[in-house]
């Protein structure tokens, strides 16, 4: 095989008049009868155009090149010259290989798709059974190439601050974090399992109360879950943990990796992040990760509501908890149609909302909807909400809970709808000040809003010890010390300040509803670690794919892995998961319960 010289992607003007090999694959071909042939070859740095003809090309070379087909995978050589017409669409469009010789290094069977036809792939099914054609697309190229930057820059930028990259296992044992785990069986210890790792989260903390002082790894973590357009049961993060530090020196770390990154990346250069309590992204944005790149904010108009005989706000405000909250729609009176409004009125209603009031600001008055009702709080809504002519409003009335729940909700709906979202923008912040638990009325129990691991502040620790967990509001007031990086709109990291307290740790434990026993058969190592002068210590972890999900502007997570799993998390190339063999089976004392249909 001649051995290639240059990338097809990198010829330009500066080679013409060398001898250049190229290796790779037929994007496209025109052959013009017998005496000319053009094909385009590409390889993963893009595409040159190959010229077969006449008087420089021997006869056999133009007539084998006339035979090539799409995905074919050749080599040809021959001279660089400058094109008549160059080609303005591709970087090397101003020039042409005439080619002397070819070698086909192998012919493609039938194509399942053509991966140049980017205006006609397949569907994702057939797109991920054969990935390395639909790999083999620029798009993709350009997608592997992003997520392979990323993980440089972050080890660069980790290793410049002094972090070290510690490798931990796989194999580990099911502690409760959340989600639920995957398990593999063990062949020498009969009857036991391992647990993939949700996180490495004990790990690092461990490697914390070992003295490693700041650690990093990009590293592969596993939970059961029903996949999403922004979540997969294997994915990646980017982990961090760092010792004897508080919340500022790890938000100030992070803040300046996304930096770097976004600058090293993109070119972008990224402002400092704002910061916001969760209360304040509750209440304003309706979720814990506000997309702030637009407005829409929710705005408490409870005080005004009370002033009406509108039965549906005055019922939501007799509640416990009850509040009237509104969303300025500007200059929507128009757009959004009576469907349309009625449409949203069944979207909230998914979330526990009764419907969705609304009134529309014309002229100097309101009109539709629940007009009828504002007469006597006009003026106070007018100013509350600062209405312009032809805005429209909509109104959530029930338990904060609920109101904020389908009104954030409701509030990206209509942003999507109105095509409101900047393009191009990039909108930083930082969440903080969480509830450290949430307590359940239907389990009756406490569950923690970020991990067991996270701390109390520094303020509420004492406060978090003294509190009777039965007294349900004081538990439910206990601020954390997490953090959650949120861009555009989307939770890419999140973290916390960790406790390393056994007391705390021990009550956090109990309030979760794990006995001193249960504790101590699960997390005995930790509760063990914790008691030998563990260092105080916090960290993050990243969602790598959700970073190059941004990067590369794709909506859906399977893009930026390159062999991701689908929606019912099967490997359609591999076809995994799939039968093992019985004898497999009783190696490792599992016997199989699953009915499985007579044609497998
Ligand atoms: P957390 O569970 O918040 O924290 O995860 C950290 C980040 O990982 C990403 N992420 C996911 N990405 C794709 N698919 C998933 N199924 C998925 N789940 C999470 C998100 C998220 O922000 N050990 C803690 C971190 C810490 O406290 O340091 C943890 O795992 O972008
Ligand atoms: P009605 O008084 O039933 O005509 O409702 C007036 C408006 O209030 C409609 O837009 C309904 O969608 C909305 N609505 C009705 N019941 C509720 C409720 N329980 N909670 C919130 N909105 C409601």
């Amino acid at each position: 095989m001649a051995t290639r010289t240059h990338y097809c992607g990198s010829l330009t003007a500066a080679n013409v008049g060398e001898t250049v090999t190229l290796n790779g694959w037929v994007n496209a071909y025109r052959a013009h009868g017998q005496a000319l042939v053009f094909v385009d070859l590409r390889d993963r740095a893009g595409i040159a155009q190959a010229t077969f003809e006449q008087g420089s090309t021997p006869d056999p070379i133009i007539e084998a090149g006339s035979k090539l087909r799409n995905e074919d995978c050749v080599a040809v050589t021959g001279t660089v010259r400058k094109r008549e017409k160059p080609n303005p669409k591709i970087p090397t469009g101003e020039v042409e290989l005439v080619v002397q010789s070819m070698t086909v290094l192998s012919k493609t069977a039938r194509l399942p798709f053509v991966p140049s036809d980017e205006s006609n792939l397949p569907d994702e099914e057939t797109r991920l059974k054969f990935r390395y054609l639909d790999l083999r697309r620029p798009r993709m190229q350009e997608i592997l190439r992003i997520r392979h930057r990323v993980a440089k820059v972050t080890r660069d930028y980790f290793d410049a601050n002094g972090f070290l990259e510690v490798e931990t296992p796989m194999l580990c044992r099911s502690t409760p974090e959340g989600a639920r785990d995957f398990l593999v069986p063990s062949r020498l210890q009969e009857g036991m399992w391992y647990a993939l790792p949700q996180s490495p989260q004990l790990f690092k903390q461990i490697l914390m109360i070992a003295g490693t002082d700041r650690y990093l790894q990009i590293v592969k973590c596993f939970r059961d879950e029903d996949p999403r357009f922004d979540r997969q049961a294997e994915f990646t993060q980017i982990d961090l943990e760092m010792a004897f530090v508080d919340r500022e020196i790890v938000m100030q770390t992070m803040e300046g990796f996304a930096k770097t990154l976004w600058k090293q990346v993109l070119g972008v250069d990224l402002a400092d992040f704002p910061r916001m309590t969760y209360r304040e992204a509750m209440d304003r944005y309706g979720i814990d990760r506000p997309d702030t790149r637009y407005g829409l904010e929710l705005v408490d108009v409870s005080e005004l509501a009370k002033q009406t005989e509108f039965g549906v706000f005055t019922s939501a405000l007799d509640k416990r908890r009850g509040v009237v909250k509104a969303i300025r729609v500007p200059g929507a009176a128009e757009k959004l149609t009576r469907k349309i409004l009625d449409g949203y009125g069944t979207f909230v209603q998914q979330f526990g909302a009764g419907g969705l009031p609304f009134v529309k600001y014309v002229n100097g008055a309101f009109e539709g909807g629940v007009a009828k009702f504002l007469a006597p709080i006009a003026e106070g809504l007018v100013a509350a909400l600062g209405l312009e002519n032809d805005d429209a409003v909509v109104f959530g009335a029930d338990t904060y809970a609920v109101v904020t729940k389908a009104l954030g909700e409701l509030r990206q709906k209509i942003a999507k709808d109105l095509d409101i979202i900047p393009k191009g923008a990039w909108n930083f912040l930082w969440v903080y000040d969480f509830p450290m638990f949430e307590y359940d009325a239907e389990t009756g129990r406490y569950y923690s809003l970020h991990h067991p691991f996270t701390a109390p502040t520094q303020a509420e620790t004492e406060r978090f010890l003294a509190a009777d967990p039965a007294d349900v509001d004081t538990i439910e007031s206990i601020v954390s010390d997490g953090y959650d990086m949120i861009c555009n709109g989307s939770e890419i990291g999140g973290g916390s300040i960790r406790i390393h307290r056994q007391d705390v740790q021990k009550k956090v434990f109990s309030l979760l509803g794990l006995t001193e026993e249960q504790a101590k058969l699960k997390f005995s190592f930790l509760l063990e670690a914790l008691s030998f002068g563990a260092p105080p210590h916090g960290g993050i972890a990243f969602g790598l794919d959700r970073l190059v999900m941004h990067m590369a502007g794709t909506e859906n997570i399977r893009e930026v892995i390159a062999f991701p799993k689908t929606m019912t998390g099967q490997d359609l190339m591999c076809e995994a998961p799939n039968l093992v063999d019985e004898e497999q089976l009783k190696e490792l004392h599992v016997k199989s319960t699953a009915r499985l249909p007579a044609s497998v």
